[in-house]
């Protein structure tokens, strides 16, 4: 079988890295990266051509490229959008058009659907108010779209602009001989944690943040009150359910959009959990307001019933194993002396 031709934008993000490498290891893909940084040494024998600079502007260069599957990472995350919201709009919401026209041209013109997944997040959901959110429980994909964020309001609009671009551009899909559509499929995914990498201008960082800086041993102000409660997932698990969806039979797929979940946790619990294993980290707790007020309009939990049952969700690290069998021997293994010291 001939290799995949497949693009990464955003490959220099934590799921970028973490995705490249996961390719590199199923391997028979040929993998273009973009990104505005240039490649990490962890990744860049994996990559066979880096394109850096600017997504928006650079879209066009892929009108050249014969892709078969795209995944477009490219984001300006939830904290950081909100100090900056046109920029965000552009990258977030122009950068994934200029893909998705890209993508839809390319099928149609080939006739040969492109793959595009696409990384949505639980920014898509908004309550109104904390009585709300714990009223809610298990949030399903259709409930609660209404985003407080701008990267929340620009995921769920790309959401449905892909939807868009593989069913209804052009409105021929009734004609008698239908064109070949781009195949779009997105993940909502609950906040993500790398043993490797930390994340930036993200507001689920507060649980990656506070672990890593207990595991060196640096003091650490979590940016929202012990009460706080989202769902995390392990970045192996992130990465795992990304290739389920890819893999998924298209007419096993009865949505175009999926919930995953994993494990919800408090910040208290993080500390907890983080004080256990290295029993000098300090944690304390300082609220900021308006990190505090996005983490409370999303869901402590989501209802991930339909990639259960679409095609075979399952995480590998509830929240006992991803502490003990992936986040900790990481950190053991990479803060050594730190651990040491705690242990004395
Ligand atoms: N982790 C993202 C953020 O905090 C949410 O998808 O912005």
């Amino acid at each position: 079988m001939s290799e995949q031709s497949v693009l990464v934008t955003g490959a220099c993000g934590e799921i970028g890295q973490a995705l490249v490498q996961g390719l590199a290891k199923r391997g028979g893909c040929r993998i273009v990266a973009a990104d505005l940084a240039p490649l990490p040494e962890a990744i860049k024998p994996l990559v066979a051509e880096h394109l850096q600079g600017d997504l928006v502007n650079k879209v066009k260069i892929f009108y050249d490229y014969d892709f078969d599957i795209i995944f477009h990472l490219a984001a300006s995350l939830s904290s950081k959008a909100e100090v900056a919201g046109e920029e965000a709009h552009r990258i977030n919401v122009e950068g994934t058009m200029g893909l998705l026209m890209m993508a839809a041209y390319r099928s149609e013109k080939y006739h040969k659907p492109v793959k595009f997944l696409f990384p949505s997040s639980i920014a898509a959901y908004g309550f109104p108010n904390l009585e709300a959110k714990h009223a809610a429980g298990r949030v399903k994909e259709d409930e609660w779209n209404t985003p407080h964020t701008m990267y929340g309001c620009n995921k769920l609009y790309c959401e449905k602009l892909g939807m868009y671009y593989s069913r209804y551009c052009g409105q021929r899909h009734l004609d008698p001989e239908p064109p070949v559509m781009l195949d779009f499929r997105a993940i909502r995914f609950p906040g993500l944690i790398s043993a490797f990498t930390l994340p930036s201008g993200g507001t689920s960082d507060y649980g990656p943040e506070m672990l890593h800086h207990a595991a060196q041993g640096i003091p650490y102000a979590c940016f929202v009150r012990e009460d706080t409660k989202i769902s995390f997932m392990a970045m192996p698990d992130a990465i795992k359910a990304t290739f389920m969806l890819m893999d998924a039979p298209r007419e096993k797929l009865t949505r175009q959009v999926y919930n995953i979940d994993a494990f919800s946790l408090t910040a208290a619990g993080f500390r907890k959990r983080a004080r256990a294993a290295f029993p000098a980290a300090q944690i304390t707790f300082a609220p900021n307001p308006r990190r505090q007020g996005i983490v409370d309009s999303w869901p402590e939990d989501v209802d991930d019933d339909a990639a259960r049952q679409d095609w075979g969700w399952q995480p590998d690290y509830d929240v006992d194993r991803f502490f003990e069998e992936y986040f900790l021997p990481e950190m053991r293994k990479r803060y050594k002396r730190t651990s040491a010291r705690t242990n004395e």
